[in-house]
């Protein structure tokens, strides 16, 4: 049987469909992006020009009223993420989302409800469960390399925002600065709370955690000017599995050191394992293992099968690790693979995990996962 290729509808014409989103695309023959829309009508016609995209609009209603596109991309400010995806289900479209796709998991979950009424797949920018060294520790975790999983780690930091005058983007600058607002847990700790659930083969059940604002005033891009921004520029949190493990989680964009800068660790009945996402001497991944009758770590080769065609560990993070996702997507919308990786539904997990975070924090407590019986309605 041929199946006919998966027709992308991008919204969004801004850095990271530059870098990572449209690259992705434009490396699968079994997809092809057919129209793009911002706003600012000039990007989207820029990115047409350059990409070679038949169409380009200043509206994403344009986009998502066409009946020939299969799949929209949101890859739009995150506060617009829900609208959009929202949008897009009700039309019948196929969605990948940058994360977050609500700051309420109660909104990713609703979200997640409609696309598995209407069988459409979705998936978030969980761009780090995509790197072939994670996904080769995932293959090794399933093959029982470690045993059982008894700890996590994880880590996602560099120093993005050490220099103030670096202007922020993403951040709401009209919120209440008497407060710290969430900031790096949700933009950097979502992707590593996905990999902490993945690894483990189990939830965070309960939490106690911590934040900072580290650097109190910042040049935000929105208003051109250096201005209080009491927000969580760095945090810590410990916890519990369902299954029983322990896992903690250390998340800031002021901290020394490279891009995308993840790090996973699980340590094991049988073994451990310890992947670096790192930009370091040209290398974007590394990934050692340990087993208990050989402690020292190695260093592993990760096979050619993870990788997506033509990649190879010095090509560029951001296009190298979503050609995976991308690949994974187009391959679930196809039916060529069973599932729906890092879905809305996983979306919902973490984002869960995230608001669980931010109350304990706020409550200076202890809170238990689900949230349901946390909140009043
Ligand atoms: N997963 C990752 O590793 C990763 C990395 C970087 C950025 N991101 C996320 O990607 C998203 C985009 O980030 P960016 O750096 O490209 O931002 P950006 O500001 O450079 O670009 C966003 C673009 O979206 C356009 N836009 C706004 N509303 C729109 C609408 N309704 N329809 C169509 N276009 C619209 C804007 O005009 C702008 O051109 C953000 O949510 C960001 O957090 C994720």
């Amino acid at each position: 049987m041929t199946l006919s290729k998966v027709r992308v509808g991008v919204l969004g014409a801004g850095a990271w469909a530059e870098h990572a989103h449209i690259p992705g695309f434009l490396r699968d023959p079994r997809c092809e992006v057919v129209a793009i829309a911002d706003p600012v009508i000039e990007r989207a016609r820029a990115f047409a020009e350059r990409f070679g995209i038949p169409e380009a609009y200043a509206s994403h209603e344009a986009i998502i009223g066409r009946g020939d596109i299969d799949l929209v991309d949101v890859c739009t400010p995150s506060a617009t993420h829900f609208d959009l995806s929202m949008a897009a289900l009700e039309a019948g479209k196929h969605v990948l989302c940058e994360k977050p796709v609500a700051y309420d998991y109660l909104e990713t979950r609703r979200a997640a409800a409609i696309a598995a009424a209407k069988g459409l797949r979705t998936k978030l920018g969980f761009t780090f469960r995509y790197a072939p060294a994670m996904r080769y520790m995932k293959a090794l975790i399933d093959e029982g390399f470690v045993g059982e999983p008894f700890i996590f780690n994880g880590y996602e930091q560099n120093s993005q925002w050490l220099d103030p005058m670096n202007p922020l983007r993403q951040v709401d600058h009209e919120a209440d600065q008497s407060v710290i607002q969430v900031s790096s847990l949700e933009g950097y700790g979502a992707p590593i709370m996905d990999l902490g659930h993945l690894f483990m083969g189990s939830r965070f059940k309960e939490v106690v955690g911590t934040m900072r604002n580290f650097i109190p005033e910042r040049m935000v891009r929105a208003t051109n000017t250096m201005m209080r921004m009491n927000i969580d520029d760095g945090d810590i949190f410990i916890g519990e599995f369902a299954s029983g493990a322990l896992g903690s989680i250390q998340t800031s964009f002021v901290t020394v050191g490279n891009y995308p800068g993840l790090e996973a660790r699980v340590y094991g009945s049988k073994g451990a394992l310890i992947c670096r996402l790192v930009e370091e001497n040209g290398v974007c991944e590394s990934l050692k293992a340990a087993s208990a009758d050989s402690v020292e770590f190695r260093e592993l080769e990760v096979p050619e099968r993870f990788y997506p065609p033509g990649g190879h560990k010095r090509e560029s993070w951001r296009s190298l690790f979503y050609a995976n996702l991308v690949g994974s997507l187009i391959s679930e919308i196809r039916g060529e693979v069973p599932g729906n990786e890092g879905n809305f539904e996983d979306g919902a997990h973490v984002q869960e995990l995230i608001n669980a975070v931010e109350l304990s924090y706020r409550e200076r407590r202890w809170v238990p996962i689900p949230l349901a019986a946390e909140r009043t309605p």
